[in-house]
């Protein structure tokens, strides 16, 4: 069965896109089938991959606008078992989606995956820092939530925001909603706030907070101008083993 892991966080800058693309190299090296979507505008992940967004012509938005088929959008990456559906800089209003649908507008891209004639192992999507139409579309149509969380003062703010979503799109349009995990990234364990956040959000969050931490790892913004994940990149890497343990918790719960 095909898990759907959504990577969401209100806040930006806080290693969605990074975590979206090293899980999902991760995951491929471990060989399984992934589907990574990037339904952010700003299509950093797309970048990330090794593609120029701006010669992207079919994307993530004409299939949710219903104007093409998911299948003819796929992308093959450079790496073995991970297949993209691209985003692009996308300029109209994201609005006109809303305003020009007869039906409820929230459950495109769940429908859009119903379509997807081959079968993945997980389907990965990298959502915006915003809380709109695209987000919860990829929140109505997850199996499950990943928060990271970068360890910094408003870690706990973070949490409790996305909680409170979590828990609308739970009574609204998904009451399976599970959460995956919250993901401590961007760990430095040389300064104090580093060590205190995350324990702090341990101790609140134990059952869900995942055991691997990222730490801070210059490999990581390199490998992104690389247009590669950083597991390949750079594999041995402190970025690039941290992503592979969290691969491994993700695929641990495979048979629970
Ligand atoms: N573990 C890390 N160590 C160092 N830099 C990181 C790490 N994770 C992310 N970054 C950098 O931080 C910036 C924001 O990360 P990104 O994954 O794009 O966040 P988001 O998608 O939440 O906006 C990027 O420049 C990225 O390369
Ligand atoms: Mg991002």
């Amino acid at each position: 069965m095909t898990r759907i892991i959504a990577i969401a966080n209100h806040k930006g800058g806080v290693g969605k896109t990074t975590t979206a693309i090293n899980l999902s190299s991760a995951l491929a090296h471990f060989s399984r089938k992934v589907l990574i979507v990037d339904i952010d505008p700003q299509a950093n992940t797309t970048r990330g991959l090794g593609f120029d967004p701006s010669l992207t012509s079919k994307s993530i938005f004409e299939v949710l606008d219903g104007s093409v088929d998911i299948n003819s959008v796929l992308k093959k990456t450079a790496i073995k078992d991970l297949t993209l559906l691209p985003s692009k800089i996308f300029v109209s209003p994201i609005n006109e989606f809303v305003n020009n649908s007869e039906e409820d507008p929230y459950y495109r891209l769940k429908k859009a995956f119903s379509s997807l004639k081959k079968t993945y192992d997980y389907i990965i999507i990298d959502c915006p820092p915003s809380l709109g139409f695209l987000t919860v579309n990829a929140l109505v149509s997850a199996n499950t939530i990943l928060v990271p969380v970068q360890c910094e003062y408003f870690a706990m703010d973070a949490i409790n925001s996305m909680l409170g979503t979590i828990s609308r799109i739970q009574s609204q349009y998904n009451p399976d909603l599970g959460i995956e995990g919250f993901l401590m990234t961007m760990y430095d364990a040389k300064t104090s706030l580093g060590t205190q956040i995350s324990s702090q959000v341990r101790s609140l969050f134990k059952e869900n907070t995942f055991l691997t931490q990222i730490p801070r790892n210059v490999s990581i913004p390199e490998s992104n101008l690389r247009g590669l994940p950083v597991t390949v990149y750079r594999p041995t890497s402190s970025g690039s083993l941290a992503y592979y343990s969290l691969a491994k918790e993700v695929m641990d719960k495979e048979n629970q």
